[in-house]
């Protein structure tokens, strides 16, 4: 039975652990969301995120979780004739291409095997044919712990290919990973944020660039709820066009001014700080699954090397301590397990956390 008073602490690589202020944040009181009150709060938040996410284009709050965007993005800046390379390094990114595939858009799979990245030779090779009007990209892939090298690829892109757009995911990268929307020349991007924001899952929040704009205006059938036009024509009186979870954006606003107020260098830097220490205990007790320089900074996914049963190891660290760690993403469940070191996990949780599985292992 679950103890609901007591539930396991999360490092699962999302939703991850919560801090009880933040959970307040979503216990206040509601407000009517065509309000002055609401517009104050929505505008203050949206306001902050474009400087999280060093953006003077726009962002918009959905109240879904990031697969709504994931669709969003595919149907506003796709049009139903046109091709978009889908890069694929695992699970989230090969669903991004089962999206584009849903919304019934031209789909050329780049693929590269689960624990590999996907490099600027191999996506300038596949645009050099000339055919592709979008590009997806994960950049934070939180089924094998790979971090694509995202800045590269856009100074590529910027370069060579100005007029594919770029369409990010950065479901687990977003806050614990630098992100600069506009230097980066990106067109969407998004996340959910139940990870390194660290609030409970139900929202997601994404930017667009003025481009993307212009260009879904000219695209139909875009869908209703994911409407990019409909977000910004409610953008106009900061608003959203659907009711949105008001608790959720108490507490997006909550963790923003925590966010600027370390400031987004120091934040990136502190989830590296904790990323070191996870990946060296990971390499001393175990392996990467991926090569070191691609290993990301907001979860580690650890080979078992040892042939440890994930599983057991899991529960058992569970049963003792009340902490939850990852097994393995689909085909990876045995061979990795996966520790979340993101949002307001702490460098003690971690040396607490690392400690007790290695009491686990002896
Ligand atoms: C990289 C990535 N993309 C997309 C998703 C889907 O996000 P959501 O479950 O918030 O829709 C996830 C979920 O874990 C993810 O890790």
């Amino acid at each position: 039975m679950v103890d609901w008073k007591n539930p396991p602490k999360l490092f699962i690589p999302g939703p991850v652990h919560v801090l009880p202020e933040v959970l307040q944040q979503l216990a206040r009181p509601t407000l009517g969301h065509r309000g002055k009150e609401y517009s104050q709060l929505h505008k203050e938040t949206v306001d902050m995120l474009k400087k999280v996410l060093f953006t003077e284009q726009s962002v918009f709050l959905s109240t879904s979780s990031a697969s709504g965007v994931w669709e969003g993005s595919i149907r506003n800046c796709i049009d139903h004739n046109e091709t978009v390379l889908c890069t694929m390094c695992g699970a989230f990114s090969d669903k991004f291409a089962d999206v584009a595939r849903a919304c019934d858009r031209k789909v050329e799979e780049l693929k590269v095997d689960w624990g590999k990245a996907t490099t600027v030779e191999m996506i300038d090779k596949k645009l050099a044919e000339g055919k592709y009007s979008a590009v997806t990209i994960v950049y934070n892939e939180t089924s094998t712990g790979v971090t694509n090298p995202v800045y590269e690829i856009s100074e590529m892109m910027k370069k060579k290919y100005p007029d594919v757009l770029v369409l990010v995911d950065a479901v687990s990268g977003m806050i614990g990973l630098p992100l600069h929307f506009d230097k980066l020349g990106w067109d969407v991007v998004f996340a959910s944020v139940q990870k390194a924001f660290a609030i409970p899952p139900g929202m997601a929040v994404f930017a667009v660039s003025k481009r993307a704009m212009e260009k879904s205006k000219k695209i139909t059938g875009r869908g209703y709820y994911f409407d990019f036009q409909e977000f910004a024509k409610s953008a106009e009186k900061d608003q959203t066009p659907t009711t949105p979870s008001i608790p959720h954006i108490m507490a997006i606003n909550y963790q923003c001014k925590r966010f600027l107020e370390e400031g987004m260098e120091n934040v990136w830097a502190r989830h590296k700080k904790m990323a070191d220490f996870v990946r060296s205990w990971a390499k001393e007790k175990f392996g990467l699954l991926c090569e070191e320089k691609y290993a990301s900074n907001t979860l580690t996914c650890v080979k078992n090397t040892r042939g440890i049963v994930v599983g057991d190891v899991i529960k058992a660290v569970q049963a003792k301590h009340n902490v939850a760690f990852g097994n393995g993403y689909g085909k990876l469940k045995d061979l990795t397990f996966r520790i979340a070191h993101m949002g307001d996990i702490t460098m003690a949780d971690l040396k607490e956390l690392l400690g007790w599985i290695d009491d686990e292992l002896k």
